[in-house]
């Protein structure tokens, strides 16, 4: 931070020594007086002492939220924009401190155009000025915050321009400063004000029923934005909140005693558990007899009959390894806790709910009516039977109250929403969290289309098993391997590794890459082109990075040791563009945070390699002889610009879930 001043911690603290240095003379003189009396009427004394335990209070408090905003190591990397909005801020207030909340964004500059960065308060202020009957024009109020800018370490030089945009140049020191920071440092997290739970519920598929390509977005986002907490420094829940509960048991139960009937001592061969729902739903729909068992199957495994749990397990126990196959292939790991789980929570938030009187009688349902909703959650069904809206309802409960989660996110496609709205609203009503100190938030998508743009489908219109698609890419990018002739330069050991790499991290990019929240299309040949905006395109990227410090025969530890020594210079404007364009890494995840989009990661990512690549267009890095191909000279500033970059999108890939290889 820059020296603005003596901070208010500083300045509390000289006074209470100052304060206790005064007490202490006082009581020496007292204690030297021959007369206690006096000791009473020293009114300095007493005024003295309450001074001094006033100040002591503010400068604990001060030291407390002191101790919160000091990042845990100062090796994090800063985020540049925020450092800009502090050190504007102070100025705006200095400038016009009439305004209570003055508006403060700061932006990174667009291409081509001056500065680096720009401060757009000045027009917003001018607005709010002029409301309260001040007349200035945007462009004096951008003067005058510049009048009063407080000294700092990272601004350059400013100008006014246009309307009252402020253009705000870094310091190249400062700049080159953060780079070489960085590189000996690692990608650190940005600064943690404290250590949060979080929990994130996703993919949650539905045990019998088919994972489809809804489950997997879920999948592939959560995974992302738990891996981004979890990067942050939070402590992360990731929750499969796999629907295992219902009346569809029931019948899945009594097909399941006429098929095996010894299934309690030999495990069920159920090979195909789709086939097996579907031969128990059409007896169910066609048998009068079947029909009765399988309601009484509900009764029996509700009323938790060991033989009929252990049905239950073991059909479950054939979606789960299913499952698995998926999640083990994308390298996804998740806690299985469905709701099933919520069964005795349940009974309890119904109680609650009937204790504080909310619920109301309709056609035998029990309803739960919440504020701006006219539909409400259904909470109990006509038949003693809990719904989906019970088991959130106890979900959300157990959440806030047993994990004592700080932030809580649902990941499931849009359509869930007003269903989650409900839910949210409900437990605000009922007093369960305050949506100020607690976030608890739907993560909503899109559908996923195929190419026809219709719902996503197999040529003979079957829905695509999600195992089918996952070996499709592992087939389709071991092709393209082979195509473009990997397979003479790598090992079979490195085309396999290759291969997953891209098919994988293809079918995530695809997904995170576009804005969650509208419908996207599902191509093969989209996401495995090794141009445009894809994975194959950035793995492709990454590995040429790395190949240069192995042409200069440099290795990660050697690297670390040069940015030590050799300054990061940032001359040529490739390389300044670079370094800013690296540095923008903790804002953009900042971005991220709020909004629980990925896109604008994977966009930065995408800006990153094609800066990368106009830097090295037209920056030697090592310098090779014509003749005999030898290095004649490395240019070790600018391998320190190749290994901030390789880091940094490294850690961009491990944030979406996405393994780099080596070579490919
Ligand atoms: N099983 C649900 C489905 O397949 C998703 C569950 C999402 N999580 C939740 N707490 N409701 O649509």
């Amino acid at each position: 931070m820059g020296d603005t001043g003596a901070d208010p911690l500083t300045e509390c603290s000289s006074r209470l020594l100052e304060q206790e240095r005064l007490i202490k003379t006082l009581t020496a003189e007292i204690n030297g007086l021959k007369n206690p009396q006096t000791l009473e009427r020293s009114p300095h004394l007493e005024e003295l002492m309450e001074e001094n335990a006033r100040l002591q209070y503010r400068l604990n408090i001060l030291k407390r939220s002191l101790q919160e905003d000091q990042p845990p190591c100062s090796r994090s990397m800063l985020n540049i924009n925020q450092r800009l909005q502090e050190v504007f801020g102070e100025a705006i207030r200095a400038s016009f401190p009439q305004v209570a909340t003055p508006p403060m964004t700061v932006a990174t500059t667009q291409q081509g155009r001056p500065g680096d960065y720009q401060c757009n308060s000045a027009m917003a202020l001018a607005q709010l000025l002029k409301a309260s009957g001040e007349k200035v024009s945007p462009r004096d109020v951008a003067q005058k915050i510049l009048e009063n800018l407080p000294e700092n370490e990272l601004v350059e030089k400013t100008e006014v321009a246009g309307p009252g945009f402020i253009n705000i140049h870094l310091k190249k020191s400062f700049v080159s400063k953060l780079l070489s920071n960085l590189l000996i440092n690692g990608v650190q997290p940005p600064a943690l004000a404290s250590r949060k739970k979080v929990v994130v519920d996703f993919s949650s598929p539905n045990i019998a029923k088919e994972m489809h390509v809804g489950h997997l977005r879920s999948t592939i986002i959560g995974d992302s934005l738990c891996r981004l907490f979890e990067f942050l420094g939070h402590e992360v829940v990731r929750l499969n909140h796999v629907g295992d509960w219902g009346t569809q048991f029931g019948m899945l139960i009594a097909h399941l005693q006429d098929k095996f009937p010894d299934y309690l001592t030999a495990s069920p061969p159920i090979g195909d558990l789709q086939a097996f729902y579907k031969e128990s739903k059409k007896r169910f729909d066609e048998e009068e007899d079947f029909k009765k068992r399988a309601y009484s199957c509900v009764v029996r495994l509700q009323s938790k009959e060991p033989e009929f749990i252990q049905a239950w397990n073991l059909i479950c126990d054939v979606s789960r390894t299913e499952f698995q196959r998926v999640y083990d292939c994308l390298e996804v790991q998740l806690t299985e806790r469905g709701e099933s789980f919520y069964q005795d929570l349940m009974k309890i938030v119904i109680q609650e709910l009937k204790d504080k009187g909310v619920l109301e009688f309709d056609e035998g349902r029990h309803i739960l009516f919440v504020p701006g909703h006219s539909v409400p959650l259904t909470v109990v069904k006509s038949d003693g039977g809990f719904t989906y809206d019970t088991s959130d309802l106890a979900a959300i409960h157990h959440r806030l109250f047993q994990e004592k989660a700080h932030t809580i996110i649902y990941v499931t496609d849009s359509g869930q929403s007003t269903h989650f709205q409900l839910v949210f609203a409900a437990a605000q009503m009922l007093g369960w969290y305050d949506p100020l100190v607690t976030r608890v938030e739907h993560a909503g998508f899109g559908v996923v289309l195929g190419e026809d743009k219709k719902k996503f489908k197999t040529r003979s219109g079957d829905t695509v098993r999600l195992m089918d698609l996952l070996e499709e890419g592992l087939k389709r990018s071991m092709d393209k391997l082979k195509d473009k002739e990997r397979d003479k330069v790598l090992s079979p050991e490195e085309m396999t590794q290759a291969q997953r790499s891209v098919a994988m991290g293809c079918i995530k990019y695809a997904d995170l890459s576009h804005n969650r929240i509208n419908d996207y299309i599902f191509s093969f040949d989209k996401m495995l082109d090794d141009r445009g905006n894809t994975a194959a395109y950035l793995l492709y990227a990454l590995t040429r990075i790395r190949s240069i410090s192995r042409l200069a025969s440099l290795d990660a530890v050697a690297l670390r040791a040069a940015a030590s020594t050799t300054p990061v210079l940032l001359d040529h404007d490739r390389e300044w563009k670079l370094g800013r364009c690296i540095l923008r890494f903790p804002e953009v995840l900042q971005k991220v945070l709020e909004d629980l989009l990925l896109h604008p990661l994977c966009d930065f990512l995408y800006e990153l390699a094609t800066t990368f690549t106009d830097f090295y267009d037209s920056c030697y890095c090592v310098e090779k002889d014509r003749l005999t191909g030898e290095v004649i000279k490395i240019n070790m500033w600018r391998m320190l610009l190749c290994e901030a970059t390789a880091i940094v999108m490294e850690k961009g890939f491990e944030i979406l879930g996405i393994t780099p290889v080596h070579r490919m």
